[in-house]
């Protein structure tokens, strides 16, 4: 673990804390606050220690729909924090400078999204992150780093690996928690189960991969269009609508997943039915009634009964991506009752920003742990190290 909060002495200090608050917008705001309220205990508990706190984030990428100011998330943490937070439109010029340096303790500013200027959305090695201009205008105004960011932590840009190369850095309680959870999986009550489903085939097949290489998985669910792919590649006609959602997310899935049957067939479970919409309706076909003209949109209740049998015999359940459409009602069962099962493992944990978002909308409640990570996660759950990570423990 590298250093944490509990090493860092906050009175009085200008502290700049990387925290991921990237939401989705709606119109004039946010359309979604849970990556603010994530960051709400460390950002409080600094100011609370009598820090100032130069709060850093991203939102949207250049070019993209969601690339805006941070005046709306400002506001927002302002809302939620005791704590005073301002709004400055500047991330390293001499208004943000000044911005910090009049920083009362006990209160906090939040900084322009890194991600308008241009090296904040390249990749650095450390030192050379260190010598972009964001940090190496801001850092001299600061005196310590906190990165709880633990959402970006597998970008290896400035604001995420170049601070720690420039001052004392350290872990926030959003970072040292995933940490503690994904980071130890090894660790957690065994037999550990997955189920990965969601449209992220290909992420989802190197997870599956490198669990079940590592000897991290008993039990891998394959759900979703994750669990298409698996069912194509074990030789299971499930109709061309159902195969061209496959191939539209990637097109070397199906040949992954057949190695990957081939390698580990006893661990690997796929499904054995699918929902699909038909009139109107949810109809469940058995895999010996497909091909379907319809494409697959949930698994089925005989798969829901195999999967839940072994979800509530876990140790660990480990979730990757909805089972199905659940933003449909018609399809959201599979998600709802699987995720259910999960809570009744010992040890329950959600990986992945479509999880999340499926468990919100779905308002299932009970997981010991919910990543607020998205890609950092499932680098994470795939072993692979996250250069934020590594740059705090330099
Ligand atoms: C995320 O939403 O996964 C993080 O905020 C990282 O965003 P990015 O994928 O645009 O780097």
């Amino acid at each position: 673990m590298p250093r944490t909060l509990d090493d860092l002495d906050a009175d009085g200090s200008a502290l700049g804390v990387r925290v991921d608050i990237n939401s989705p917008l709606a119109e004039g705001g946010l359309a979604d606050d849970a990556r603010l309220r994530a960051h709400v205990d460390t950002l409080e508990e600094l100011c609370r220690r009598g820090a100032r706190v130069a709060v850093l984030a991203h939102q949207g990428r250049p070019g993209g729909g969601e690339f805006t100011d941070l005046s709306a998330h400002a506001a927002r943490l302002d809302d939620l924090l005791v704590a005073p937070v301002a709004y400055c439109d500047a991330t390293f010029t001499a208004a943000a400078r000044a911005a910090v340096a009049d920083l009362d303790p006990g209160s906090a500013v939040l900084l322009e999204n890194t991600r308008f200027y241009a090296e904040e959305y390249m990749e650095f090695e450390p030192a050379a992150a260190a010598e972009t201009y964001l940090v190496d205008r801001l850092a001299p105004a600061l005196d310590a780093y906190v990165n709880d960011a633990f959402a970006t932590a597998h970008r290896a840009q400035p604001s995420i690996v170049g601070f720690p190369a420039a001052l004392p850095a350290y872990a926030g309680r959003v970072m040292e928690r995933e940490l503690e959870v994904l980071g130890n999986i090894a660790e957690s009550p065994e037999p550990r189960v997955y189920v990965l489903g969601g449209a992220k085939v290909d992420d989802s097949i190197d997870v599956a991969r490198s669990v079940l290489e590592r000897g991290l998985a008993d039990a891998v669910l394959t759900a979703g269009i994750v669990g298409n792919a698996f069912l194509l590649a074990d030789g299971v006609s499930l109709g061309a609508a159902s195969a061209g959602v496959v191939n539209e997310r990637s097109h070397g899935a199906v040949k992954a997943a057949g190695d990957l049957l081939d390698d580990f067939s006893h661990r690997l479970y796929l499904p054995r039915d699918v929902a699909v919409e038909r009139d109107g309706d949810r109809v469940e076909v058995d895999l010996g009634g497909l091909p379907a003209a319809e494409p697959a949109m949930d698994v089925g209740a005989r798969t829901l009964a195999a999967y839940a049998d072994i979800l509530e015999d876990a140790g660990t359940a480990i979730l990757n991506g909805p089972p199905g459409v659940f933003e449909d009602e018609r399809f959201e069962v599979g998600t709802r009752e699987l995720y259910q099962a999960a809570t009744r493992a010992e040890t329950s944990v959600g990986g992945g920003g479509d999880t999340a978002a499926a468990m919100r909308a779905l308002g299932i409640e009970g997981f010991d742990h919910v990543s607020t990570g998205g890609g950092a996660a499932l680098r994470m759950l795939s072993g692979e190290p996250l250069p934020g990570v590594e740059a705090l423990r330099a």
